[in-house]
C-alpha cells in the first residue's frame, strides 16, 4: 500500500515505527525495481542532474526536465509514495511561481514535493501547503547551495551551526512539512534533530539515528562515476556487470555469433522456395 504524507508524518522510530526507506529513481525501470523491492518512498531527486544527465552539480535541471522524469517514474505505477524534488530556481523567484512549479510536479505524477532550506523558505513552504501539496524539507548539506558552501562540505560542524540547523528544522515542522531530509552532518546532529522533532527525519550521511535513510539509486548499485561518498553503502556493483554484458554483445556481433538460430524469425515457405 502506498504511504500517504500523513502516514509518513507519523513514522517516528521512538514511537515504535520501523525506519523509513527512501531511494531515488528517475525512470520507469528504476521505479519498478524500487517498488518491487518494497521501499517506502521514491524520490525523483534533482540528483538526476549528476547521476543521469552527467552534470557536476544539481543546478542544471529545470522543472520541465524534472516533470519528464516524474512522468517516467509514475508510468511504473509504483505502490510507493513518490516525492519530486523542486529544482534550483523553481522556488526562489516568487511565491506564485513556486506553487505553480510544485503543481506541475504533482500533475506529472508526484505525491509530494521536496525543497531545500529552512527559515528562508517559510513563506514558500506555507504557500505550497496552502495549495494542498505536501512538502518534505531538506537541510544540512543541501546540494543546491554548493556554490554558497564553497563545495560539497559536511555542514553543522560547530555548536552554533548545529543549533541553527535544529532551529530551521523546527520552523519547517511548525509550517507543516511532513518529513525532513538531513544530509551531510555529523551523526550527533542527525541524532539531536531527530530527537527534537515530532516529524520523521530521513538521513543521508547523517548517522544511524534518523527515522529513515535515503540513498541515490546509482550510488547503491555501483553505477556512479568516480568513488562514492563516505556515507554510501554499495549493495551491488552493476557497472562492471553492464560493461561485460555490452562487451560480450559487441564480440558476438563481430564474430558472427549473434543472432543465433533461436533468435531469428522462422522463414515462411513462400519466401524460401
Ligand atoms: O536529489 C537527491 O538525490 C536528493 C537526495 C540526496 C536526498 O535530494
Amino acid at each position: 500500500m502506498k504511504l500517504t504524507a500523513p502516514v509518513i508524518r507519523g513514522r517516528k522510530r521512538r514511537d515504535g515505527a520501523t525506519p523509513l526507506v527512501m531511494v531515488t529513481a528517475y525512470d520507469e525501470p528504476g521505479a519498478r525495481f524500487a517498488s518491487a523491492a518494497g521501499v517506502d518512498v521514491i524520490l525523483v531527486g534533482d540528483s538526476l542532474a549528476n547521476v543521469v544527465l552527467g552534470h557536476e552539480d544539481t543546478l542544471h535541471v529545470t522543472v520541465d526536465e524534472m516533470c519528464h522524469h516524474v512522468r517516467a517514474v509514475a508510468a511504473a505505477k509504483p505502490e510507493v509514495h513518490v516525492v519530486a524534488d523542486m529544482p534550483w530556481l523553481s522556488y526562489h523567484l516568487s511565491v506564485a511561481d513556486s506553487v505553480r512549479n510544485a503543481a506541475a510536479l504533482i500533475r506529472s505524477g508526484a505525491d509530494s514535493v521536496k525543497l531545500e532550506g529552512g527559515r528562508v523558505r517559510r513563506e514558500v513552504v506555507r504557500a505550497i501547503l496552502d495549495a494542498e501539496i505536501p512538502v518534505m524539507g531538506h537541510l544540512g548539506l543541501t546540494p543546491q547551495s554548493v556554490m554558497a558552501f564553497g563545495g560539497f562540505k559536511v555542514q553543522a560542524k560547530t555548536r552554533e551551526a548545529a543549533q541553527q540547523l535544529q532551529l530551521d528544522a523546527k520552523v519547517l515542522q511548525d509550517e507543516g512539512v511532513f518529513a525532513v531530509v538531513i544530509e551531510g552532518v555529523p551523526s550527533v546532529v542527525g541524532t539531536r534533530v531527530t530527537e527534537a522533532l515530532e516529524i520523521p527525519t530521513i538521513g543521508i550521511g547523517a548517522g544511524p539515528d534518523t527515522d529513515g535513510q535515503v540513498l541515490v539509486f546509482h550510488d547503491l548499485l555501483g553505477l556512479t562515476k568516480g568513488s562514492p561518498a563516505k556515507f554510501v553503502r554499495q549493495y551491488a556493483n552493476l557497472g562492471p556487470v553492464i560493461t561485460d554484458a555490452l562487451a560480450h554483445f559487441a564480440s558476438d556481433v563481430r564474430n558472427g555469433e549473434f543472432p543465433g538460430p533461436s533468435e531469428v524469425y522462422a522463414n515462411p515457405e513462400d519466401l524460401v522456395n
